[in-house]
This record gives structure tokens, sequence and C-alpha cells, in this order.
């Protein structure tokens, strides 16, 4: 139980890695906040999970700046307070040059990069209460598997990556932290946890 009595934000928590990272939370202690646009998923997942341990789901599309502040409000009011945000959820594209329109890398940037900067200024004042923690997957920067068809997935990462960077947001890095491996490990009914790695950063005192 290395999360017990830790309350986390899930983003995306309802389908895919973010799925399995709320499993593994919840069987860690954690009480858990999922944050999803998909309603029947979550919805779904929230009675699936019904006596496995505590979680709410928030139905709300991250891409909307105004709707950061919101998640972290109703997770407070629920849970009491926030020690952990997982910037998990991307609604990103593979497409070559060509094929990847405006719309496309639009959504990139506005699901990966703004939603992860709304949500980190949205949790800071909670996640310094707590000397909380930020989790945010660095997959294809890490791992150096940038193709043809990453137009737009590789940048994006890229600025979330360094949106999220610990010391560009007066962080401190934490390797090891358990809620890293928790993250890193964890995978959904398919298996999708490969290529999924996290970094940690913990808020100053
Ligand atoms: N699947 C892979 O092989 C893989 C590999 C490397 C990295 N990743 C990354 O891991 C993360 C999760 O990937 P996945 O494959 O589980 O994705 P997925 O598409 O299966 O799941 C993402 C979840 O985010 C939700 N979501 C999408 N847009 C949203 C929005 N605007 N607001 C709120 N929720 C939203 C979806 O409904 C879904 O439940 C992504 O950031 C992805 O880039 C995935």
């Amino acid at each position: 139980m290395k999360l017990k009595s830790r309350t986390a934000i899930v983003t995306g928590g309802a389908g895919g890695i973010g799925q399995g990272i709320v499993r593994r939370f919840l069987t860690e202690g954690a009480k858990v906040a999922i944050v999803d646009i998909d309603q029947e998923q979550g919805n779904q997942l929230l009675a699936e999970l019904e006596g496995k341990g505590e979680a709410i789901f928030i139905h709300l599309d991250i891409s909307k700046a105004e709707n950061a502040d919101t998640i972290v409000a109703q997770t407070v009011e629920h849970f009491g307070g926030l020690d952990i945000l997982v910037n998990n959820a991307h609604a990103s594209r593979q497409a070559s040059i060509m094929d990847t329109t405006p719309e496309i890398w639009d959504l990139s940037f506005n699901t990966g990069t703004m939603a992860t900067f709304h949500l980190m200024r949205a949790a800071y004042p909670e996640l310094k209460k707590t000397r909380g923690s930020i989790i945010k997957r660095m997959d294809r920067i890490k791992r150096r598997i940038i193709s043809t068809e990453h137009t737009v997935a590789a940048p994006a990462n890229g600025s979330e990556h360094s949106c999220s960077h610990p010391w560009a947001g007066g962080f401190s890095p934490i390797p090891g932290d358990s809620a890293c491996r928790a993250g890193y490990r964890s995978g959904d009914s398919s298996g999708r946890n490969a290529g999924c790695a996290c970094r940690g950063a913990r808020a100053p005192r």
C-alpha cells in the first residue's frame, strides 16, 4: 500500500494506460479522481471499481482551460486534498507531415501541452500544501522512437516534457518515487504499458 491515503488525479483515466494507472493506484491504497471525456467508459469503470477503493469520475474535457480549476476543486472537495497529478491523457494522432492537418496539430497540443500546463497551474497550490507530485509520461522522447508518422506526437510530447520538467515548475525531481513506479508498471487489460515511462516531480516546501 505505497500510496495509502494519497489522493490522485489521473487524466484519461477511463481507458487505455490511464485506466491501468487508476487500477494500480487503487491497489496501492490511493483515492483517485478519474478525469475523462468518455462518459460511458468512465461510468462503466466506476461501477466496476466499486468495492475496490475510493474513486470518483469527473467527466470533463482537459483541453478546455477553464476545466482545470474545476477538476482540482471537485477532487479536493470530495477527498479533502490532492497529492498526485498524473498528466496521462493525450489525444495525439500518428500521421505523416502531409496528413497532419492544423486541427490534428491543435488537438494534440491542446490535450497534451496546454492541458498539462493548465492542470499544473490549477493543482500547484494544493500540491504545495501536501508536498505532492506531478507525474508525466515521457515515452517517445525518452525512447527515441520518433518516426515519419510522429509529425505532431513527437513535438507535442517534447513540449509537454519541457513544460512539466521539474525545474520549470519549481518542483524537485523524484526518480524512483513510488507513485512514478506505480504509473510505470501499470497497464490495462490489453497489456499496453510498454513505452509508458514516467517522470515525477515533487512540490517545493
Ligand atoms: N498506447 C501506446 O502504445 C502509447 C505509447 C506511448 C505513449 N502513449 C501515451 O500514453 C497516454 C495514454 O495512451 P493510451 O494509448 O492509453 O490512450 P487512449 O487513447 O487509449 O486513452 C486516452 C484516454 O484519454 C481520454 N481523453 C482523450 N481526450 C481527452 C480529453 N480532451 N479530456 C479528457 N480525457 C480525454 C480518452 O477518452 C481515453 O480514455 C497518451 O498520452 C499517449 O500519447 C501511448
